[in-house]
């Protein structure tokens, strides 16, 4: 099984989406000014303020009913997690194959030279609109997260093996995703061109939504635990 997600999983858990026209993320910032290449290099200290106020509100949630569910999965089946969101709410469920599509808010890197950074990321409870971020020691660069920002290429070994898992999946499930992003939005397409059931999870309907073999119109975390008993009767 393939379980792709998107910021709908992670809703119950108490992380905004980006896309919900009220409490949703691109609601309340500009996403090109916050989230490219283009709005870093002309404001690195406002885009550093905005990504570690989510670092803080991803550390301080857990995961909920659908991201356990997903995990217990691995005791029926080989489960691979290809996921475009940069918390780490799968992980931390127990899922041991995840691919993050999108990286990492959890890693950090230089931004000149790419070499890691393990230092200290400062706790931002509330929202602020600038922080200067840390300086890379090896080479004087500005440390950024690992996320993939608009502009930027993905991430080729989460790209590769998302790909892979979806290529070789008997069983595609997609779960809180908007399907508008891609090119991850088409890994749930390739899944329909090989031939594999796509079964959708997500209260709203989306552009996948009248392409896939069964749509769920449920929240994650009602959905996801009881799926794999229900089957049989959405398959046949
Ligand atoms: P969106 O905010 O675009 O979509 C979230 C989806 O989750 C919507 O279709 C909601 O209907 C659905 N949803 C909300 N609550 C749910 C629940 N409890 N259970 C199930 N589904 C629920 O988020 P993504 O599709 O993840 O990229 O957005 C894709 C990408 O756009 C993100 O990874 C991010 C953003 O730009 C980057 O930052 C590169």
């Amino acid at each position: 099984m393939t379980v792709f997600s998107g910021a709908g999983i992670s809703a119950e858990s108490g992380v905004p989406t980006f896309r919900d026209v009220e409490t949703g993320l691109w609601a309340k910032v500009d996403p090109y000014e916050i989230s490219s290449a283009d709005g870093w290099r002309a404001h690195p200290d406002r885009v550093w303020a905005w990504y570690l106020w989510r670092h803080h509100m991803m550390s301080a949630v857990g995961p909920n009913n659908a991201h356990r569910a997903v995990a217990a999965w691995e005791d029926y089946a080989d489960v691979h997690v290809v996921t475009q969101n940069v918390d780490n709410l799968h992980e931390r469920a127990g899922s041991r194959r995840v691919y993050h599509v999108h990286g990492s808010l959890f890693d950090f890197h230089c931004d000149t030279c790419r070499s890691a950074y393990r230092g200290p990321v400062p706790d931002m409870p509330e929202p602020v609109e600038s922080v200067d971020p840390p300086v890379c020691e090896a080479c004087g660069g500005l440390i950024r997260p690992d996320v993939v920002w608009f502009g930027e290429a993905l991430p080729d070994d989460a790209w590769e093996r998302s790909v892979e898992a979806v290529a070789g999946a008997d069983l595609v499930v997609v779960v809180g995703t908007s399907s508008v992003v891609y090119p991850a939005a088409g890994l749930p397409e390739m899944a329909l061109a090989n031939g594999t059931p796509v079964i959708e999870v997500n209260p709203e309907p989306t552009p996948l939504s009248s392409s896939a073999t069964v749509t769920l119109r449920e929240k994650a975390s009602t959905a996801l635990p009881g799926l794999l008993q229900r089957l049989p009767a959405l398959l046949t």
